[in-house]
């Protein structure tokens, strides 16, 4: 990656978090919408799915334990990170894993086929994208037809308390509204869009030391309000629309 760029600045950022311990502090954040999210994947052995924005991996290897052996083969996951620590420490930590293969490389420009994936799922990750129009482009190109798409973020704008920690963060970010995601996904042709809103309900202990929330109940109340997830369909682009044929 040329120095400089945006995929860089990232690149660097999230080598930083990677270096301090943050991949398993966002395991922990992050697995109780992350696990009932995955519940509504209804992954099914032999499926092909892509974790973009893997992080350290902990996902990628739920995911992996899922999609195992099938009627169609084995299963496979790709966890895809622009961070190349991140991708390291995924690597050293998912050795038993043989249907997993993690791939440094950008949203911007998935290092994948077309038409490959049945289920593409990325935590807190898509908010940092710096063209989500061209990650959607590539989300849609390796997607298969029928492939469902899972983008989960706790920031957006209806969830006002997220917006308490933007201004820590040291890379630029996008806030967009549920309604505005539904539009960038439709835009991009993909079809059977829907949100939902998925708290965590993991409790907050009375000591719990937030530097990210003005204070506990305000921390409480993002996690009640919860993350957004968008979810979304590559149509079939063989089967020609009710009424229409191909020449
Ligand atoms: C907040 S972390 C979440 C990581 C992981 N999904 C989790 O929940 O633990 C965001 C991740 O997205 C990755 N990321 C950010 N921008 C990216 C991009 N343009 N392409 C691929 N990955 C990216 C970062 O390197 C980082 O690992």
């Amino acid at each position: 990656m040329a120095d400089r760029t945006p995929d860089k600045r990232l690149q660097q950022e999230f080598n930083r978090w990677a270096q301090a311990g943050e991949g398993e502090k966002m395991e922990r954040h992050h697995l109780d919408i992350t696990e009932k999210t995955i519940r509504l994947m209804d992954l099914r052995p032999g499926e092909r799915v892509l974790d973009l924005g893997c992080g350290s991996g902990w996902a990628t290897r739920l995911l992996a334990r899922l999609v195992t052996e099938g009627p169609e083969g084995f299963g496979q996951v790709v966890g895809i990170d622009v961070s190349d620590e991140m991708i390291r420490q995924a690597r050293a930590a998912s050795k038993d894993f043989d249907n997993i293969l993690y791939v440094w490389g950008s949203a911007e420009k998935v290092p994948w086929e077309e038409n490959f994936f049945d289920k593409v799922l990325s935590v807190e990750s898509f908010y940092y994208y710096p063209d989500q129009d061209r990650a959607l482009h590539e989300l849609f190109r390796v997607m298969a037809p029928h492939g469902r798409l899972f983008i989960l973020i706790n920031l957006y704008k209806d969830n006002p308390y997220s917006l308490q920690w933007v201004d820590k963060l040291k890379v630029p970010v996008h806030v967009r509204s549920a309604a505005e995601y539904v539009e960038l996904l439709k835009a991009h042709a993909f079809e059977k869009v829907e949100t939902r809103q998925i708290p965590d309900d993991t409790p907050t202990p009375d000591d719990y030391k937030t530097t990210s929330f003005r204070s506990l109940e305000d921390l409480r109340a993002f996690k009640r309000t919860g993350a957004l997830l968008l979810m979304a369909s590559k149509p079939d682009l063989r089967t020609p629309a009710p009424g229409y044929t191909i020449y």
